[in-house]
């Protein structure tokens, strides 16, 4: 059976729903699921499985320290022994979004994954220093499309379409 790697970082809960939400999608589709978080997960994990899900806030125009340190930390342990597998991205962002999904490309593109489906970008609209520090609540709507990428992305696998 394969396995299907998710690996996040959350800070106030947006991207931990949003992980969460594509676990629910991928169980029953026939593959592994495994949900790490980045400060846990290994070049061993990653190694381990057939394709990813990365999960993480845009902080300061950036994807996230947290899983950014997770990429510096296995990127050459594992470079060049990834080639082909699937993966795909979800961002929880107050306004914008679009850089972290940008940085993850980038990377991604150097350990030559596939990019499966569109990034899925949710925007809190948190402002404010109170509102970008509070706890998020994720929407059903928003929480539906991280479910979706899950399970199209489970699916792919086990079928071998991916
Ligand atoms: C230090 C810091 C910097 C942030 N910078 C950005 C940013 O550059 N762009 C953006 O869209 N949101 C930014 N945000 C908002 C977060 O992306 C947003 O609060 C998101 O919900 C965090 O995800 P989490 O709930 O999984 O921790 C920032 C938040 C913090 C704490």
């Amino acid at each position: 059976m394969k396995t299907l790697l998710i690996v996040f970082h959350s800070r106030t809960g947006g991207a931990r729903q949003m992980a969460e939400a594509a676990v629910r999608g991928a169980a029953g589709e026939g593959v592994r699921v495994r949900l790490l978080p980045a400060v846990l997960a290994q070049a061993e994990d990653v190694l381990g499985a057939d394709g990813y899900i990365f999960a993480t806030p845009e902080n300061l125009a950036s994807l996230a320290g947290e899983m950014k340190e997770f990429f510096d930390r296995t990127y050459y342990a594992v470079l060049e022994r990834l080639n082909g597998r699937p993966y795909a991205m979800l961002i929880c962002a107050g306004s914008d979004g679009e850089n972290a999904a940008r940085q993850i490309r980038r990377i991604a593109t150097g350990w030559r994954l596939r990019l499966v489906a569109d990034p899925v970008i949710v925007c809190t609209h948190a402002q404010t220093p109170e509102a970008i520090l509070a706890p998020k609540v994720i929407g059903p709507a928003e929480l539906g499309r991280c479910h979706d990428i899950g399970a199209a992305l489970a699916a792919g696998m086990a079928s071998g379409i991916f």
